[in-house]
């Protein structure tokens, strides 16, 4: 009997156990001899200079080694390119310690490193320093007037512009028979991962380190490690066992990094960095985006003319982009479009991709708008969307790899009852609360890159596999061996994955909902190369059954090779390997996007979302009692990991739509509420019935697997429908995210 495919199976993660235990070790759990802790210093003004700085209250402390500060810190690279990383955008990065001149509020401007965590703590808050201040701009919304387009970079290959126009917008939206507009704005939302930020840099002498990081990219790391204290790659060892959640927070070498190897180096000993939950808001954060939307249709619901503008947030020193208003055309076809983008750079650290970034944003907008349009038109909103069924990608003209979104639309409504919906806001009611239904769309593009991946049969016949890649959480130890195991038909207990070291096989830094494409076909490519290879040592054996059998011939199944027609004509794997002198068996492939088959396609996952709200008019509390989000993602390799993938995204659309908020106070260009007392997330009362479906989607085009990526596509739709439900329940339409009490009374 062969063994079952692992593909397809709802399997629970591998590591569950060790995790919920409290075994897993994180980056800054790592116990090393001679351990040094380093805390860093803060900056407390936004824009200026370092005038003065002493830290020798710091240093008369016994147990504080060094503090470390632009002052005298060690000579590094000096080319911006050094410091650059994957996922820079355009413009010069961040640097460290650099120089006296203050950039931002928070922006570290010392290390202290001491013999404990909490005397490096206390010590810093010795540490004096004055400042010359000077005048400083973070507020996006009255510095509108000067957004300017984009710079153009490297990272702009995975974060397209807009689309050109089409059509004359400003004619057709005229004279349309029904208009919907609208201006949204959203604030600042900081990362908050459970897991801390964190950096164990071991130093192995002769300028080689071993370093224990929290990141999405275990090369990412090393390359720009090496790169920025001009050490060899091979001497930079980045580990990333277990990652505590990082949605997008980790794809950038964070300064944690960069402080940890620059002390470690200086003081050639072992020095950790943590960095606590307020340090969580002195780097990356989705940034605050305003966004008008115009959208006008025919009587017959068909539309005529979008109209989509986005002004957000970047630094003074990286010109950070996301993918706001490309959505509205690939979702929807219309003869007139107008797409714009730009960007108004203020004192603040550069934006950070933060799970769906751009599509959350965007999709909003959009499918606010849509929704405010069926209203017009007086058409049921699901319907709307249907009369507007793209059959291919509007913008670009190309037919989708595979689009099942009709289907997310038929079983998410199926599942959720939307047919039930009265057609009136304000008409659905429970006791004393208003009752409203709302429904949205979602897209996600489904990426590729390239990536390595190392396969071999060990001398029990077992496969061992092994990638770069790390699992921020997300199950990619699962599903990796579960690709694993079908590459050569083996039991899910035969084979080990390996990951999270910057020395194995090349991966590129997980985000973008691209790691199952890229990684899980790296796998596919490696275990097929292998199978091959073990199929050729095979016939070679002596008195082998597989004698003049052809590949095609044979099957792998139960840790044998062997003739389809003939069952019993089989070969072990171990066998094989015992014949190789005991030696393992191995194969390590790179494996590459199918750019010109790919190119032809547009590719994407899709999603439906329905929610229900219960309004308390009287005292403005909004609760999302149900909701269904139905995706169309192509095979779905681990149903069960998947669907905890897309239950966290939409507890995130909760979050998003009603509770996440970085609030900035302008005249001392900070924030406000760092820490997760203020920064408010949803909690177990707010969370009631969430369901997901994935539909049937075949796709023999997107990659090896079929497999679009489920990371970021429950935050597409969701946040929108959350709005939308609102405005059927309330007839108010609200369009500022995260929507407050106050917004309804
Ligand atoms: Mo992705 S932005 O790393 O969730």
């Amino acid at each position: 009997m062969s063994t079952q495919p692992a593909i397809g199976q709802s399997i629970s993660r591998l590591e569950g156990f060790e995790k919920v235990t409290g075994s897993a070790k994180y980056a800054g759990e790592y116990n090393v001899p001679d351990l040094l802790y380093g805390y860093v210093v803060n900056s407390t003004i936004t824009k200026g200079e370092i005038l003065n700085f002493n830290a020798d209250a710091a240093l008369a402390l016994p147990g504080v080694i060094k503090v470390f500060y632009y002052g005298n810190r060690p000579s590094l690279a000096w080319f911006n390119m050094q410091y650059a990383d994957m996922d820079a955008p355009p413009g010069t990065p961040f640097r460290p310690l650099q120089d006296a001149e203050i950039k931002y509020n928070g922006q570290p401007i010392a290390l202290v490193v001491a013999e404990s965590f909490e005397l490096a703590k206390y010590a810093a808050t010795l540490v004096k320093v004055d400042y010359k201040e000077e005048t400083f701009t973070t507020d996006l919304i009255a510095n509108q007037a000067s957004a300017r387009s984009p710079k153009v970079g490297l990272a702009t290959a995975l974060k397209p512009p807009p689309p050109k126009p089409v059509g004359d917008f400003e004619a057709a939206y005229d004279t349309a028979f029904a208009k919907a507009s609208g201006k949204f704005i959203h604030g600042t939302e900081h990362h908050n991962p459970l897991e801390l930020f964190a950096t164990t840099t071991i130093y192995e002498g002769k300028g080689k380190v071993t370093i224990y990081d929290k990141t999405q990219g275990t090369v990412n790391c090393q390359l720009y490690v090496g790169n920025v204290f001009g050490l060899h790659f091979k001497d930079v060892r980045v580990i990333s066992p277990y990652v505590g959640g990082a949605f997008g927070s980790g794809l950038r070498p964070q300064y944690q990094l960069f402080l940890s190897v620059m002390a470690a180096l200086e003081l050639k000993r072992a020095v950790r960095v943590t960095l606590d939950r307020t340090q969580m808001f002195s780097f990356g954060h989705r940034p605050p985006t305003t966004q008008f939307t115009r959208f006008a249709a025919a009587a017959d619901g068909s539309l005529r003319a979008i109209n989509h503008t986005a002004i957000a947030e970047t630094s003074r020193f990286e010109d950070y982009t996301e993918v706001v208003v490309n959505w509205a055309h690939m979702l929807y076809p219309a003869k007139n479009t107008l797409m714009e983008y730009k960007l108004v750079p203020l004192d603040v650290f550069s934006p950070l991709d933060m799970r769906a970034p751009g599509g959350s944003t965007g999709l909003h907008a959009v499918e606010s708008t849509m929704d405010a349009l069926s209203y017009q038109l007086g058409i049921d909103p699901l319907e709307f969307r249907l009369i507007n069924y793209a059959e291919k990608d509007e913008s670009t003209g190309r037919p989708y790899s595979s689009k099942e979104l009709r289907k997310c639309y038929e079983e998410g409504a199926a599942r959720f009852g939307w047919s039930e919906r009265l057609p009136q806001p304000r008409s659905m009611k429970r006791g004393n609360k208003l009752v409203g239904y709302g429904m949205a769309t979602g897209i996600w593009e489904a990426m590729q890159l390239p990536a390595r991946a190392k396969a071999l049969i060990n001398a029990e016949g077992k496969l061992e596999v092994s990638s770069a890649v790390t699992d921020i959480g997300t199950g990619t130890l699962t599903v990796m061996t579960q690709i694993a195991a079908d590459t050569l038909g083996l039991a899910m207990d035969d084979v080990t994955f390996s990951y999270g070291d910057s020395k194995m096989a090349f991966a590129p830094i997980q985000g973008g909902s691209f790691t199952v494409a890229t990684v899980g076909s790296a796998i596919k490519a490696a275990g097929l190369a292998l199978a091959k290879k073990l199929f050729r040592k095979a016939k070679q054996m002596q008195n082998s059954p597989l004698g003049k059998a052809k590949f095609e011939d044979v099957e792998f199944r139960d840790g044998l090779i062997a003739l389809k027609a003939q069952p019993k004509a089989v070969i072990a794997l171990k066998d094989i390997v015992s014949a190789n002198k005991g030696r393992a068996i191995q194969s390590t492939n790179f494996n590459l996007p199918k750019v010109m088959k790919l190119k032809n396609y547009s590719r994407a996952a899709h999603s439906a979302a329905f929610v229900e709200v219960e309004v308390d008019e009287e005292l403005g509390v909004i609760n999302v009692t149900r909701a269904v989000t139905a995706v169309a993602a192509g095979k779905i390799i681990n149903p069960k990991t998947a669907r905890s993938q897309i239950l966290g995204g939409m507890v995130w659309s909760i979050s998003k739509a009603l509770r996440e908020e970085t609030i900035t106070d302008h005249n001392f260009g900070k924030y406000m509420n760092q820490n997760l007392g203020e920064y408010h997330i949803p909690v177990h009362a707010d969370i009631h019935e969430l369901d997901v479906i994935f539909v049937e989607e075949k796709d023999d085009i997107v990659n090896e697997l079929g497999s679009k990526g489920i990371g970021e596509i429950g935050l597409a739709a969701m946040p929108a429908a959350i709005a939308n439900a609102i405005f059927h329940a309330t007839g108010k339409r609200i369009n500022r995210f995260p929507i407050h009490l106050d917004d309804l009374m």
